[in-house]
Protein backbone atom coordinates (compact mmCIF):
# COMPACT_ATOMS: atom_id res chain seq x y z
CA UNK A 1 0.00 0.00 0.00
CA UNK A 2 1.40 3.41 -0.97
CA UNK A 3 -0.37 5.33 1.80
CA UNK A 4 -3.52 6.01 4.10
CA UNK A 5 -6.07 8.24 3.36
CA UNK A 6 -9.25 9.92 4.92
CA UNK A 7 -12.34 10.73 3.28
CA UNK A 8 -14.74 13.27 4.65
CA UNK A 9 -18.34 13.89 3.28
CA UNK A 10 -17.94 10.09 1.58
CA UNK A 11 -21.54 9.87 0.10
CA UNK A 12 -22.57 6.05 0.01
CA UNK A 13 -25.00 6.71 -2.57
CA UNK A 14 -22.80 7.57 -5.13
CA UNK A 15 -18.67 7.76 -4.16
CA UNK A 16 -18.21 5.04 -1.41
CA UNK A 17 -17.98 2.25 -4.34
CA UNK A 18 -16.00 4.54 -6.30
CA UNK A 19 -13.32 5.66 -3.96
CA UNK A 20 -13.24 1.64 -2.88
CA UNK A 21 -12.56 0.93 -7.10
CA UNK A 22 -9.85 3.54 -7.14
CA UNK A 23 -8.06 3.03 -4.04
CA UNK A 24 -7.99 -0.54 -5.00
CA UNK A 25 -6.35 0.65 -8.15
CA UNK A 26 -3.92 3.11 -6.53
CA UNK A 27 -3.29 0.61 -3.13
CA UNK A 28 -4.13 3.17 -0.73
CA UNK A 29 -5.68 2.76 2.37
CA UNK A 30 -8.75 4.29 2.98
CA UNK A 31 -10.35 6.23 6.28
CA UNK A 32 -14.26 6.80 4.93
CA UNK A 33 -16.35 9.45 6.96
CA UNK A 34 -19.87 10.70 5.98
CA UNK A 35 -19.64 13.98 7.96
CA UNK A 36 -18.24 16.93 7.25
CA UNK A 37 -14.73 17.25 9.03
CA UNK A 38 -14.31 19.03 12.58
CA UNK A 39 -12.40 18.84 15.63
CA UNK A 40 -14.76 16.08 17.01
CA UNK A 41 -13.93 13.78 14.48
CA UNK A 42 -10.65 14.83 13.04
CA UNK A 43 -9.06 11.61 15.33
CA UNK A 44 -9.75 9.64 12.03
CA UNK A 45 -7.07 11.37 10.50
CA UNK A 46 -4.46 9.62 12.55
CA UNK A 47 -2.20 7.61 10.50
CA UNK A 48 -3.06 9.40 7.38
CA UNK A 49 -0.66 12.44 5.31
CA UNK A 50 -4.05 13.00 3.44
CA UNK A 51 -7.35 14.55 3.81
CA UNK A 52 -9.94 14.21 1.16
CA UNK A 53 -13.13 16.50 1.83
CA UNK A 54 -15.80 18.84 -0.14
CA UNK A 55 -16.50 22.31 0.73
CA UNK A 56 -16.88 22.29 4.22
CA UNK A 57 -15.32 24.68 6.01
CA UNK A 58 -11.58 23.86 6.59
CA UNK A 59 -10.91 26.97 9.16
CA UNK A 60 -7.42 27.88 10.86
CA UNK A 61 -8.14 25.53 13.86
CA UNK A 62 -8.79 22.80 12.17
CA UNK A 63 -6.31 23.01 9.74
CA UNK A 64 -4.17 23.35 12.81
CA UNK A 65 -6.03 19.91 14.00
CA UNK A 66 -5.09 18.21 11.06
CA UNK A 67 -1.51 18.98 11.24
CA UNK A 68 -1.34 17.67 14.65
CA UNK A 69 -2.73 14.10 13.95
CA UNK A 70 -0.12 14.16 11.21
CA UNK A 71 -1.76 15.58 8.01
CA UNK A 72 0.20 17.05 4.99
CA UNK A 73 -2.26 17.45 2.48
CA UNK A 74 -5.91 18.44 1.99
CA UNK A 75 -7.45 17.71 -1.45
CA UNK A 76 -10.42 18.99 -2.31
CA UNK A 77 -12.92 17.32 -4.43
CA UNK A 78 -13.82 20.92 -5.87
CA UNK A 79 -12.67 23.44 -8.46
CA UNK A 80 -12.87 26.38 -5.72
CA UNK A 81 -10.75 25.99 -2.60
CA UNK A 82 -12.07 29.49 -0.82
CA UNK A 83 -13.01 27.02 2.06
CA UNK A 84 -9.72 25.89 2.90
CA UNK A 85 -7.89 28.56 5.08
CA UNK A 86 -4.83 28.57 2.96
CA UNK A 87 -2.37 30.43 5.25
CA UNK A 88 -3.46 28.35 8.23
CA UNK A 89 -2.16 25.60 5.87
CA UNK A 90 0.66 27.51 4.96
CA UNK A 91 2.00 28.17 8.20
CA UNK A 92 1.47 24.57 9.41
CA UNK A 93 3.14 22.91 5.74
CA UNK A 94 0.09 21.64 5.10
CA UNK A 95 -0.11 21.35 1.31
CA UNK A 96 -3.71 21.82 -0.60
CA UNK A 97 -5.17 20.20 -4.10
CA UNK A 98 -8.05 20.88 -5.66
CA UNK A 99 -9.68 18.20 -8.41
CA UNK A 100 -11.16 20.93 -11.20
CA UNK A 101 -13.54 18.40 -13.34
CA UNK A 102 -14.88 19.68 -16.76
CA UNK A 103 -16.95 22.99 -17.06
CA UNK A 104 -19.69 21.54 -18.75
CA UNK A 105 -22.32 20.98 -16.24
CA UNK A 106 -22.06 23.92 -14.46
CA UNK A 107 -22.45 25.77 -17.83
CA UNK A 108 -25.24 23.39 -18.62
CA UNK A 109 -26.59 24.35 -15.37
CA UNK A 110 -26.47 28.22 -15.74
CA UNK A 111 -27.77 28.18 -19.23
CA UNK A 112 -30.91 25.80 -17.81
CA UNK A 113 -31.52 28.38 -14.80
CA UNK A 114 -31.08 31.51 -17.12
CA UNK A 115 -33.67 29.78 -19.31
CA UNK A 116 -36.18 29.04 -16.50
CA UNK A 117 -35.79 32.54 -15.34
CA UNK A 118 -36.39 34.34 -18.50
CA UNK A 119 -39.32 31.95 -18.62
CA UNK A 120 -40.47 32.38 -15.35
CA UNK A 121 -40.45 28.35 -14.67
CA UNK A 122 -40.24 28.74 -10.84
CA UNK A 123 -43.69 30.16 -11.03
CA UNK A 124 -45.10 27.65 -13.58
CA UNK A 125 -43.52 24.45 -11.91
CA UNK A 126 -45.39 26.12 -8.54
CA UNK A 127 -48.88 26.54 -10.11
CA UNK A 128 -48.73 23.38 -12.37
CA UNK A 129 -48.57 21.89 -9.10
CA UNK A 130 -51.59 22.61 -7.75
CA UNK A 131 -53.38 22.46 -10.69
CA UNK A 132 -53.40 26.05 -11.74
CA UNK A 133 -53.08 26.39 -15.29
CA UNK A 134 -53.45 29.72 -15.73
CA UNK A 135 -50.93 32.28 -18.12
CA UNK A 136 -51.49 35.46 -16.39
CA UNK A 137 -47.85 36.96 -15.09
CA UNK A 138 -46.10 34.03 -16.85
CA UNK A 139 -45.73 35.43 -20.04
CA UNK A 140 -41.56 35.26 -20.35
CA UNK A 141 -38.98 36.20 -22.87
CA UNK A 142 -37.00 35.42 -25.93
CA UNK A 143 -33.13 34.68 -25.34
CA UNK A 144 -32.56 35.73 -28.71
CA UNK A 145 -33.77 39.45 -27.77
CA UNK A 146 -31.80 39.88 -24.79
CA UNK A 147 -28.31 41.10 -24.01
CA UNK A 148 -26.16 38.34 -21.26
CA UNK A 149 -23.01 39.45 -19.61
CA UNK A 150 -21.22 37.02 -18.18
CA UNK A 151 -18.15 38.09 -15.96
CA UNK A 152 -15.96 35.81 -15.30
CA UNK A 153 -14.99 34.09 -18.58
CA UNK A 154 -12.17 31.18 -17.20
CA UNK A 155 -13.44 27.77 -17.80
CA UNK A 156 -17.14 27.70 -17.06
CA UNK A 157 -17.65 31.80 -17.78
CA UNK A 158 -16.23 30.87 -21.48
CA UNK A 159 -18.28 27.93 -22.14
CA UNK A 160 -21.19 29.41 -21.19
CA UNK A 161 -20.13 32.32 -23.30
CA UNK A 162 -20.03 29.53 -26.39
CA UNK A 163 -23.21 27.79 -25.34
CA UNK A 164 -24.90 30.83 -25.43
CA UNK A 165 -23.47 31.53 -29.05
CA UNK A 166 -26.23 29.39 -30.23
CA UNK A 167 -28.92 30.88 -28.92
CA UNK A 168 -28.84 33.82 -30.97
CA UNK A 169 -28.40 36.61 -28.16
CA UNK A 170 -26.18 39.59 -27.59
CA UNK A 171 -23.23 38.72 -25.17
CA UNK A 172 -21.05 40.70 -23.42
CA UNK A 173 -17.84 39.17 -21.36
CA UNK A 174 -15.94 40.70 -18.14
CA UNK A 175 -12.47 39.40 -17.08
CA UNK A 176 -9.64 40.30 -15.53
CA UNK A 177 -8.05 38.63 -18.30
CA UNK A 178 -9.45 38.45 -21.63
CA UNK A 179 -9.45 35.27 -23.95
CA UNK A 180 -9.51 34.79 -27.92
CA UNK A 181 -11.37 31.78 -28.07
CA UNK A 182 -14.24 33.87 -26.24
CA UNK A 183 -14.07 37.15 -28.64
CA UNK A 184 -15.38 34.61 -31.27
CA UNK A 185 -18.73 34.93 -29.52
CA UNK A 186 -18.85 38.03 -27.18
CA UNK A 187 -17.80 41.67 -26.71
CA UNK A 188 -15.22 42.10 -23.49
CA UNK A 189 -16.36 45.31 -21.90
CA UNK A 190 -15.37 47.11 -18.42
CA UNK A 191 -18.50 46.09 -16.08
CA UNK A 192 -20.35 49.17 -15.93
CA UNK A 193 -20.98 48.56 -19.25
CA UNK A 194 -22.01 44.84 -18.47
CA UNK A 195 -24.66 46.53 -15.58
CA UNK A 196 -25.48 49.09 -17.97
CA UNK A 197 -26.49 47.41 -20.82
CA UNK A 198 -27.08 43.42 -19.55
CA UNK A 199 -30.36 41.89 -19.44
CA UNK A 200 -29.22 38.60 -17.97
CA UNK A 201 -26.00 38.74 -16.10
CA UNK A 202 -24.35 35.96 -14.53
CA UNK A 203 -21.10 35.34 -12.76
CA UNK A 204 -18.23 32.77 -12.82
CA UNK A 205 -15.63 34.03 -10.62
CA UNK A 206 -13.73 32.94 -8.14
CA UNK A 207 -14.88 34.91 -4.47
CA UNK A 208 -11.86 36.94 -3.76
CA UNK A 209 -11.61 39.67 -1.45
CA UNK A 210 -11.44 42.09 -4.28
CA UNK A 211 -14.82 40.81 -5.67
CA UNK A 212 -16.80 39.92 -2.58
CA UNK A 213 -20.04 42.18 -2.99
CA UNK A 214 -19.68 42.87 -6.44
CA UNK A 215 -23.32 43.16 -6.71
CA UNK A 216 -24.67 45.39 -4.18
CA UNK A 217 -26.97 48.40 -3.48
CA UNK A 218 -24.58 50.97 -5.94
CA UNK A 219 -23.58 48.17 -8.69
CA UNK A 220 -27.69 47.31 -8.70
CA UNK A 221 -28.38 50.87 -9.06
CA UNK A 222 -26.54 50.91 -12.39
CA UNK A 223 -28.36 47.96 -14.28
CA UNK A 224 -31.67 47.82 -15.94
CA UNK A 225 -34.65 47.39 -14.74
CA UNK A 226 -35.93 43.94 -14.08
CA UNK A 227 -32.60 42.38 -14.99
CA UNK A 228 -32.01 39.00 -14.52
CA UNK A 229 -29.10 37.87 -12.24
CA UNK A 230 -27.97 34.15 -12.15
CA UNK A 231 -25.29 32.79 -9.59
CA UNK A 232 -23.62 29.54 -10.28
CA UNK A 233 -20.59 31.03 -8.76
CA UNK A 234 -20.12 31.86 -5.24
CA UNK A 235 -22.66 33.50 -2.55
CA UNK A 236 -20.58 36.00 -1.29
CA UNK A 237 -20.51 37.77 -4.59
CA UNK A 238 -23.70 38.93 -4.44
CA UNK A 239 -24.71 41.12 -1.29
CA UNK A 240 -27.65 39.64 0.09
CA UNK A 241 -29.60 41.99 1.61
CA UNK A 242 -29.17 44.64 -1.40
CA UNK A 243 -30.62 41.90 -3.42
CA UNK A 244 -33.27 40.80 -1.61
CA UNK A 245 -34.31 44.87 -1.52
CA UNK A 246 -33.89 44.83 -5.15
CA UNK A 247 -36.30 41.99 -5.78
CA UNK A 248 -38.93 43.88 -3.55
CA UNK A 249 -38.89 46.85 -5.14
CA UNK A 250 -38.57 45.13 -8.70
CA UNK A 251 -35.38 46.12 -9.61
CA UNK A 252 -34.12 42.75 -9.80
CA UNK A 253 -36.70 41.01 -12.05
CA UNK A 254 -35.63 37.17 -11.76
CA UNK A 255 -32.81 35.24 -10.33
CA UNK A 256 -31.98 31.75 -10.66
CA UNK A 257 -28.85 31.57 -7.60
CA UNK A 258 -27.16 27.95 -6.93
CA UNK A 259 -25.19 29.52 -3.91
CA UNK A 260 -25.87 31.73 -1.26
CA UNK A 261 -24.59 33.53 1.39
CA UNK A 262 -23.78 31.42 4.54
CA UNK A 263 -24.51 28.23 3.33
CA UNK A 264 -21.85 26.26 5.02
CA UNK A 265 -23.04 23.74 7.42
CA UNK A 266 -26.83 23.84 5.43
CA UNK A 267 -26.55 21.88 2.24
CA UNK A 268 -26.49 18.51 1.56
CA UNK A 269 -27.95 18.13 4.86
CA UNK A 270 -31.62 17.02 5.50
CA UNK A 271 -33.33 20.00 7.58
CA UNK A 272 -37.05 19.25 7.22
CA UNK A 273 -37.58 19.87 10.75
CA UNK A 274 -34.86 22.18 11.82
CA UNK A 275 -34.86 25.68 12.37
CA UNK A 276 -32.60 27.61 9.91
CA UNK A 277 -30.44 30.64 10.75
CA UNK A 278 -30.56 31.82 7.36
CA UNK A 279 -33.46 34.39 7.02
CA UNK A 280 -31.54 35.63 3.36
CA UNK A 281 -32.08 31.91 2.29
CA UNK A 282 -35.70 32.28 3.62
CA UNK A 283 -36.64 35.27 2.34
CA UNK A 284 -35.05 34.25 -1.66
CA UNK A 285 -36.78 31.21 -1.01
CA UNK A 286 -40.00 32.83 -1.03
CA UNK A 287 -39.83 34.91 -4.27
CA UNK A 288 -41.84 33.27 -7.04
CA UNK A 289 -39.28 35.18 -9.04
CA UNK A 290 -36.00 33.44 -7.61
CA UNK A 291 -35.27 29.85 -8.40
CA UNK A 292 -33.04 28.78 -5.34
CA UNK A 293 -31.08 25.50 -5.64
CA UNK A 294 -28.38 24.05 -3.32
CA UNK A 295 -25.06 23.72 -4.72
CA UNK A 296 -26.31 21.41 -7.30
CA UNK A 297 -24.78 22.80 -10.62
CA UNK A 298 -21.52 21.04 -10.92
CA UNK A 299 -23.62 17.62 -10.02
CA UNK A 300 -23.59 14.83 -12.48
CA UNK A 301 -22.35 11.68 -13.32
CA UNK A 302 -19.17 13.11 -14.88
CA UNK A 303 -18.32 15.26 -11.98
CA UNK A 304 -18.66 12.59 -9.56
CA UNK A 305 -16.28 9.98 -11.20
CA UNK A 306 -13.65 12.37 -11.73
CA UNK A 307 -13.42 14.16 -8.57
CA UNK A 308 -13.30 10.82 -6.57
CA UNK A 309 -10.39 9.59 -9.13
CA UNK A 310 -8.34 12.85 -9.25
CA UNK A 311 -8.80 13.73 -5.65
CA UNK A 312 -6.96 9.94 -5.10
CA UNK A 313 -4.55 10.59 -7.53
CA UNK A 314 -3.58 13.50 -6.42
CA UNK A 315 -3.05 12.28 -2.97
CA UNK A 316 -1.35 8.96 -4.37
CA UNK A 317 1.17 11.49 -6.66
CA UNK A 318 1.82 13.86 -3.47
CA UNK A 319 2.92 10.39 -1.30
CA UNK A 320 5.24 9.25 -3.77
CA UNK A 321 7.31 12.77 -4.17
CA UNK A 322 5.80 13.07 -8.35
CA UNK A 323 4.51 15.71 -10.24
CA UNK A 324 1.07 16.64 -8.94
CA UNK A 325 -0.75 18.92 -11.04
CA UNK A 326 -3.44 19.28 -8.90
CA UNK A 327 -1.35 21.07 -6.29
CA UNK A 328 -2.74 24.42 -5.72
CA UNK A 329 0.23 26.72 -5.53
P1 LIG B 1 -11.56 29.51 -13.60
O1 LIG B 1 -10.45 29.72 -12.64
O2 LIG B 1 -11.34 28.70 -14.84
O3 LIG B 1 -12.12 30.93 -14.08
C1 LIG B 1 -12.32 32.00 -13.21
C2 LIG B 1 -12.18 33.25 -14.04
O4 LIG B 1 -12.53 34.36 -13.19
C3 LIG B 1 -10.75 33.51 -14.54
O5 LIG B 1 -10.78 33.75 -15.94
C4 LIG B 1 -10.29 34.73 -13.76
O6 LIG B 1 -9.43 35.57 -14.49
C5 LIG B 1 -11.62 35.40 -13.49
N1 LIG B 1 -11.59 36.30 -12.35
C6 LIG B 1 -11.02 36.14 -11.13
N2 LIG B 1 -11.25 37.20 -10.36
C7 LIG B 1 -11.98 38.06 -11.09
C8 LIG B 1 -12.53 39.33 -10.84
N3 LIG B 1 -12.35 39.94 -9.66
N4 LIG B 1 -13.21 39.94 -11.82
C9 LIG B 1 -13.37 39.34 -13.03
N5 LIG B 1 -12.89 38.12 -13.32
C10 LIG B 1 -12.20 37.50 -12.37
O7 LIG B 1 -12.76 28.90 -12.74
P2 LIG B 1 -14.02 28.06 -13.26
O8 LIG B 1 -13.68 26.62 -13.30
O9 LIG B 1 -14.56 28.68 -14.47
O10 LIG B 1 -15.02 28.29 -12.03
C11 LIG B 1 -15.56 29.56 -11.73
C12 LIG B 1 -16.17 29.54 -10.35
O11 LIG B 1 -17.37 28.76 -10.38
C13 LIG B 1 -15.31 28.79 -9.28
O12 LIG B 1 -14.32 29.58 -8.76
C14 LIG B 1 -16.34 28.40 -8.25
O13 LIG B 1 -16.47 29.49 -7.34
C15 LIG B 1 -17.61 28.28 -9.07
N6 LIG B 1 -18.09 26.89 -9.17
C16 LIG B 1 -19.37 26.59 -8.77
C17 LIG B 1 -19.88 25.32 -8.89
C18 LIG B 1 -21.28 24.97 -8.54
O14 LIG B 1 -21.60 23.79 -8.40
N7 LIG B 1 -22.18 25.92 -8.39
C19 LIG B 1 -19.03 24.24 -9.37
C20 LIG B 1 -17.72 24.67 -9.83
C21 LIG B 1 -17.28 25.93 -9.70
Amino acid sequence: MSGQVTVYNCRPFDEKALFEKYAAEMELELVLCGDAPDLANVSLCSGSRCVDVITSRIDAGLVRAFHEQGVEYITTRTIGYDHIDLEAARACGIRVGNAPYGPCGVADYTVMLILMSIRRMGAILNRTALQDYTLAGLNGRELKDLTVGVIGTGRIGATVVRDLSGFGCRVLAYDLYEKEEVKQYADYVALPEIWKEADVITLHTPLTKENHHMINAETIRQMKDGVVIVNTARGALIDSDAFIEAIENGKIGAAGLDVVENEFGLYYYDHKADILKNRELALLRSFPNVIVSHHMAFYTRNYVETVVRDSLESCRRYMEGSDNPWEVK
